[in-house]
């Protein structure tokens, strides 16, 4: 018999699913979603405080639109016929370092800069400033800064607030700040985007760098599907899908406290 290999994820037995040791039929119906996927990476359940942290996190990124390239390519792939798995995982091969990958990159700049600070709050403003500087000299640019649309994203300010209220910013956070500072001070209006503010939050949790960009993708995917689906059941086959050429006409906007 060839030798057994390990695995430390989720244990089967007949009629018993265990995920990192815990029952899925416990754990259905009291952990959110966001918890079992802080569950099945970090290997252990969150506090209730972090657990909705990590819901924020995955409802922010479940769509932004009809102009991501990840969502032109999952449609362009979804009008020439193919599944919807091919469609998906075409818009899913988009994510990458300047799209939705920024997550993983610009968690690992922080960490240089808190390095470079030696881990002192009072040293994170000369840090990021003399980071900035040794990237713009070699023509690099800080990930999970500056967006193409929005100059103040909400999703930015409500991720700080609800880590915050959870007690899990810490330094990247703030050194995530002591960057968009030394952007205003070079005159670069380059404010924190979601993906910054994902990976300085998921940096302060003690997630692994490898997995970052792995929880965008797991927000992201519902929105592929549902673009997917209304491509090909919207939309004639093997149409031009051309960036910016679309129009909303979806439900206007409303609010969950309005009844
Ligand atoms: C998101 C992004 C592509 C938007 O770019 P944009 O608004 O079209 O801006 P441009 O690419 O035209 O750049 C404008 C100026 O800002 C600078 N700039 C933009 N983003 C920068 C960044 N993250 N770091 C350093 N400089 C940046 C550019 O070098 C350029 O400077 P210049 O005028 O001196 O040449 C860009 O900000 C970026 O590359 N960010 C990093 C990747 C990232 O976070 N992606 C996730 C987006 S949610």
């Amino acid at each position: 018999m060839s030798e057994k290999w390990p695995t430390a994820i989720t244990d089967i037995e007949p009629n018993r699913v265990a995920v990192r040791g815990y029952d899925i039929a416990e754990l259905m119906g009291q952990v959110s979603f966001g918890s079992a996927v802080y569950l099945i990476l970090m290997a252990e359940l969150p506090s209730e405080p972090v657990g909705r942290l990590m819901d924020a996190i995955l409802v922010s990124s479940i769509d932004h639109g009809a102009t991501p390239p990840s969502v032109l390519a999952a449609r362009t792939v979804a009008s020439t016929g193919a599944s919807l798995s091919q469609s998906v995982s075409g818009g899913l091969t988009c994510i990458n370092r300047w799209h939705g990958g920024a997550i993983e990159d610009c968690a690992r700049q922080l960490g240089q800069i808190i390095e470079r600070a030696g881990g002192q709050r009072s040293r994170l403003d000369k840090a990021a400033a003399e980071v900035l500087a040794e990237m713009k000299s070699r023509g690099q640019r800080m990930s999970g800064f500056g967006h193409r649309v929005h100059t103040a994203d909400p999703r930015t300010a409500r991720l700080f607030e609800l880590a915050q209220q959870a007690g899990a910013a810490g330094l990247h956070v703030e050194a995530a700040r002591a960057v968009e500072r030394a952007f205003d001070a070079m005159g670069k209006e380059l404010p924190i985007n979601v993906d910054g503010a994902i990976g300085a939050i998921l940096g302060d949790l003690k997630f692994p760098y490898e997995v970052m960009n792995g929880v965008f993708m797991i927000a992201r995917t519902p929105g592929l599907v549902a673009h997917v689906v209304e491509e090909q059941t919207r939309m004639k086959p093997m149409r031009k899908v051309i960036a910016g050429q679309h129009v909303y006409d979806g439900p206007p906007r409303r609010s969950m406290c309005s009844g």
